[in-house]
């Protein structure tokens, strides 16, 4: 039997999903990417859970789709695989996502850590949209995510001229929330992940959801969403608990409910 593509484990509340190609620098094959999605949704599903990890190894995260599968693909086979919107399932899941990147985020590589909710790179981490190597363009959100990320015109260099980002630069334009040393990126991953994973759940989940909405709506309709949400949260026993835990001076015991 061969390697499984993803290897995960479960500890503290925390999905650790660790992408597995190593001979192909984790390039994200569809079978790859299947089993990555699946395994996020499980765990969406799964109230033992509350936050997850996606990771590669400390050479590479992702070196983009796979080429060798690609490169005999037509218009109309790409069309109907259904692999891209593999990479849209990472916005329906309602946990937390944190990408921990070390090493080459390159291509879908990149464009799947873009879809995650927080990046934490390590110091060897690159990043880069070399699809115009290959006489395409990222078709997975690249372009999108990076522009409302970076802004125009560092992206467009990215984009039209394989420009790749340091993880010092991907920090200072605000791609990453932080770099951190090869040697603890996954360690700093998971206790973030383990820190959300113990806030109150519901809130959690509304939380992401209010950010996500700013770069799908304009401003009034974004502050209108984030109000319902706001007020939706006053209906929940972990309000409740919440204030009064504050008022009591107490820790607060979170039931998700
Ligand atoms: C398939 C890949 C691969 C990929 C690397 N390999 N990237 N195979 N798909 N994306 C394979 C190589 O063919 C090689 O296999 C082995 O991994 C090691 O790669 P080398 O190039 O020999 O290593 P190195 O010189 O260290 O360079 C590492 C690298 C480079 C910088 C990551 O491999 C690279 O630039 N890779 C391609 C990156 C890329 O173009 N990504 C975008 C893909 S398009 P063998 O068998 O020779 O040992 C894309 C579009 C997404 O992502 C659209 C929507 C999803």
């Amino acid at each position: 039997m061969s390697d499984p593509l993803v290897l995960t484990e479960v500890r503290d509340r925390v999905g650790l999903a660790r992408l597995n190609n190593p001979r192909a620098y984790n390039a994200l094959s569809p079978d790859l990417m299947r089993t990555l999605v699946d395994t996020l949704r499980a765990w969406d599903a799964d109230d033992n859970i509350g936050a997850m990890v996606i990771t590669g190894n400390e050479k590479v995260f992702a070196a983009g789709a796979d080429v060798k599968t690609m490169s005999q693909a037509s218009a109309v086979e790409m069309l109907y695989s259904g692999y891209i919107e593999l990479f849209d399932v990472l916005a329906t899941i309602r946990k937390p996502i944190i990408a921990a990147v070390a090493g080459w985020a390159l291509g879908g590589g990149l464009e799947l850590a873009l879809a995650c909710d927080i990046i934490i790179a390590a110091e060897n981490a690159k990043f880069g949209q070399p699809e115009i190597n290959l006489g395409i363009i990222p078709g997975a959100g690249g372009t999108q995510r990076l522009a409302r990320t970076l802004g125009k015109y560092l992206t467009m260099e990215m984009v039209l001229n394989d420009r790749r980002l340091s993880a010092e630069e991907a920090a200072r334009f605000g791609l990453v929330n932080r770099v951190v040393p090869v040697e603890s990126y996954l360690d700093e991953a998971l206790a973030l992940a383990r820190q959300i994973a113990a806030r109150a759940p519901v809130a959690v989940r509304l939380g992401k959801e209010a950010v996500n909405y700013a770069f799908e709506s304009t401003l009034s309709a974004g502050l209108a969403h984030e109000r319902r949400l706001f007020y939706l949260l006053f209906a929940t026993e972990d309000q409740s608990e919440g204030m009064r835990a504050f008022l009591e001076k107490r820790e607060p015991t979170w039931r998700g409910q």
